[in-house]
């Protein structure tokens, strides 16, 4: 029958466990003298070797012919542990065995001195799964517990246990292991299993690893499943690093804004099957690497990837900022806890790009400081400090929409849009608010109609309820406006930007209310009202 690699060759003794010196050395040298503690907590993270070492500490224990504190795996009793005819040394999954009643049990059973061995060893596995009425039951049995009996409890979340439980233990902290070590031990194992593999290889499959040789194992069993001959193409294969297009795709317009691109391409992954839990995390680690070419100078010692996807990476990076980045991993983070308990993983995924694509509407900080960081943008790029009170309006710009009053707005339909030239309503009560995406609809313009953006040099735009009024110098704009499809590429380029259908006007400076053009007071307004 096969057995999986990381099974296989799970280490029989302290010497042969990899990069966990520190801890292998103090347990072989505890079972040497005779000094076996009652109680030991193994923490750290997967796949690091923790149930290993419980393992080979609870043989050691009751080896009878220990060598240097390592089990001697030839014994009666080493040998009837490995084929499990003595069955002193037990092993509780917590996940599955986390009441009160598991740990009575356990308590029970505990009181009777074992048949074949010294010492009846509790492994207990993500120990941190104990309901709370267990953690108490166990306690006890912690305390005084019967000199024939010693625990050795695992976890991969030590901060989800009881200070209680914590002082009564020996506890070793297990480290990931370095890229180096992995490799190394890849190499070892790849030899004896006859599989040749590439140097380069066996790196990539450490990287990837990210400190457990539990999972630098796995991959090598998948690649060892695809060729007998491991290069860093087939590892790349296995590992499902490449061929992650539709997360690049997703970024990039996540990056411009286009929540409904985004929401097809999340249809089209839901509709093959792709798990939204995994698409969460895969975005995660996506907007991570990005994070980290935007603030570390050597990103690939950090980052496991092709150098194809590197670029790629790179070129993602220029188009965004920190901030969006960090206010969208913060966002990823969020929906991640939720998708967990979620009944419609679709929709929570669907409201988490929605989020992303249209930051201001998020809550927290990250999202705060990007539109901070949009007002100062604003600021430099003088956007904002032309205060229209001190425009000069120029005949040919005087027209202005004829724009619906608020209250009128949510209970009768909308009249008809009224060309950009509208004349002005004199008793319009709305307050203007400084628009700060405008920098971003001339960058779509840029693309879509260059001659308008040539005119529009100098401009920057309000909203009014639902007119987006536009500022501009230059005295042909109003003429040029009105012409072929002009008026329509601005409004395309304001959907994409705002997600909002608004209808165009000419901005007249003089109405402006002096406080509706302070970005501040309409920023903390805008918090206030979310
Ligand atoms: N430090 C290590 N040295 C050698 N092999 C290891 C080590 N850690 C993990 N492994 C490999 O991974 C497998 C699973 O390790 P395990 O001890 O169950 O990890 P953990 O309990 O920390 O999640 C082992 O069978 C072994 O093949
Ligand atoms: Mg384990
Ligand atoms: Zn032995």
């Amino acid at each position: 029958m096969y057995r999986v690699l990381y099974r296989k060759w799970r280490p029989q003794t302290f010497a042969d466990v990899v990069g966990q010196e520190h801890i292998t050395s103090t347990l072989a040298h505890e079972v040497e003298i005779g000094k076996v503690s009652h109680a030991y907590l193994f923490t750290g993270s997967r796949g690091t070797g923790k149930t290993t070492c419980a393992k080979i500490l609870a043989k050691a224990a009751n080896c009878l012919n220990p060598v240097d504190g390592n089990p001697c795996n030839e014994c009666a009793v080493c040998k009837g542990l490995d084929d499990g005819t003595i069955l002193d040394v037990i092993e509780i999954d917590a996940a599955s065995n986390n009441g009160v009643d598991n740990i009575r049990d356990l308590r029970e059973e505990a009181n009777y001195t074992p048949v074949h061995t010294k010492y009846r060893v509790y492994i207990i596995d993500e120990v941190h799964m104990l309901s709370i009425g267990a953690f108490n039951a166990l306690l006890k049995t912690l305390e005084e517990p019967p000199p024939h009996v010693k625990f050795i409890l695992a976890t991969t979340e030590v901060h989800k246990l009881p200070a209680t439980i914590l002082s009564r233990c020996q506890r070793f902290d297990f480290h990931r292991i370095t890229p180096e070590k992995i490799k190394s031990r890849i190499m070892h194992v790849a030899e004896n299993e006859n599989i040749t593999i590439d140097d380069d290889a066996a790196l990539l499959i450490a990287r990837i690893a990210d400190g457990a040789l539990r999972d630098a194992l796995s991959i090598l069993d998948r690649c060892s499943g695809i060729s007998t001959h491991v290069t860093s193409d087939v590892v790349s294969n296995a590992a499902e690093l490449a061929g992650k297009d539709y997360l690049f795709e997703l970024v990039d317009n996540i990056n411009t804004n286009n929540p409904s691109e985004v929401l097809a391409l999340i249809s089209k992954l839901h509709n093959d099957s792709c798990d939204m839990e995994r698409l969460c995390s895969e975005l995660i680690n996506h907007y991570r690497n990005i994070m980290i070419i935007k603030t570390v100078k050597n990103p690939q010692q950090l980052i496991v990837c092709t150098d194809i996807d590197l670029e790629l990476y790179k070129k993602q990076a220029e188009n965004t900022t920190l901030f969006k980045v960090l206010s969208c991993i913060t966002t990823l983070e969020e929906c991640a806890t939720l998708l967990k308990n979620s009944t419609s993983k679709r929709t929570q995924m669907e409201m988490c790009a929605v989020k992303l694509c249209i930051p201001d509407i998020s809550s927290d900080n990250t999202a705060l400081i990007a539109r901070i960081e949009k007002l100062e943008s604003a600021v430099k790029d003088g956007k904002i400090i032309s205060a229209p009170k001190i425009e000069v309006t120029k005949p040919e710009i005087k027209e202005e929409p004829k724009p619906t009053p608020e209250k009128k707005k949510e209970n009768e339909l909308p009249p008809p849009p009224p060309p950009p030239e509208a004349p002005a309503d004199e008793a319009s009560a709305d307050v203007d608010t400084l628009f700060i995406g405008w920098g971003e609809v001339l960058q779509k313009l840029d693309v879509t109609d260059k001659p308008l953006l040539g005119i529009l040099g100098n401009s920057s735009a309000y909203i009014r309820g639902e007119f987006m009024l536009i500022k501009c110098d230059n005295p042909i704009f109003s003429q040029f406006i009105r012409q072929g499809n002009h008026a329509n590429a601005i409004k395309t380029a304001i959907f994409e930007v705002t997600g909002k259908k608004y209808r165009l006007g000419i901005y007249k400076g003089e109405e402006t209310s002096a406080k509706a053009n302070d970005p501040l007071a309409d920023l903390v307004n805008k918090i206030n009202n979310l």
